[in-house]
């Protein structure tokens, strides 16, 4: 199965709610949201009071994306604001066990985050802890960039470990750059969770944009 999860950074706030039931009748999984703090990544985005206020009016998985300097001060607040599935940068976690651990005690699938230069190994020691792993295909920090090829390799060798380890339809989630062009191609490298910000929301048809990638993502 493939999970389209439209970011709403892409969306226009003034009218969140109907872009967010847009992207939901046109068959979207999940909807992104992704956090930054200006710290971690040169941009501020929103906190969790829009999770909250989404959490309370869709039953839409929400897939929060962390992009702050210090996850651990804030996953507990994420989880109760209505997260379900709470994803961390490695890069700024010195216990990664104990992170992801915390969040799935929270009641939120953990999902452990790899920037474009950070090796894909150094996530290995803790597929078993997360229910998702989330690997950036742009530097992250702002939407409408281009795909860096080369991150989808590093999808393959993570669906090759996933699948050494009988771990069948683990969720290998891509971020940034994907649209109708190139999700057919990170569907194929092993990805099967597709994080698209502005393939959806800067699509005048928000529901159509979201229908039309799911075809693409079959060729
Ligand atoms: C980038 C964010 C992405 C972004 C994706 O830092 O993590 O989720 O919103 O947007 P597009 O699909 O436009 O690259
Ligand atoms: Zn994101």
């Amino acid at each position: 199965m493939i999970y389209i999860s439209p970011s709403i950074l892409a969306s226009n706030f003034a009218i969140l709610g109907e872009q967010v039931a847009a992207a939901q009748a046109g068959g979207a999984n999940m909807i992104h949201v992704d956090v930054m703090d200006g710290v971690f990544v040169p941009n501020i985005s929103f906190g969790f009071p829009i999770i909250k206020s989404l959490s309370a009016h869709f039953s839409i998985p929400l897939d929060v994306h962390l992009m702050i300097d210090d996850p651990d001060k804030y996953v507990t607040l994420a989880c109760e604001s209505g997260a379900d599935f709470l994803s961390v940068h490695i890069e700024r976690l010195s216990d990664p066990h104990k992170t992801l651990s915390k969040i799935r005690t929270l009641g939120v699938h953990p999902s452990l985050t790899v920037s474009p230069k950070t090796p894909i190994e150094t996530v290995f020691p803790y597929i078993n802890d997360a229910d998702m792993i989330l690997i950036m295909t742009v530097e992250p920090g702002f939407g409408g960039q281009h795909i860096i090829p080369e991150t989808l390799e590093k999808v393959s060798a993570l669906r090759a470990e996933t699948d050494r380890r009988g771990l069948k339809g683990f969720k290998i989630e891509v971020d940034g750059g994907i649209r109708r062009e190139n999700i057919g191609t990170a569907v194929g490298a092993g990805a099967n969770v597709i994080v698209t910000g502005s393939a959806v929301f800067g699509d005048p048809d928000i529901s159509g944009a979201v229908k039309k990638l799911r075809e693409a993502a079959k060729k």
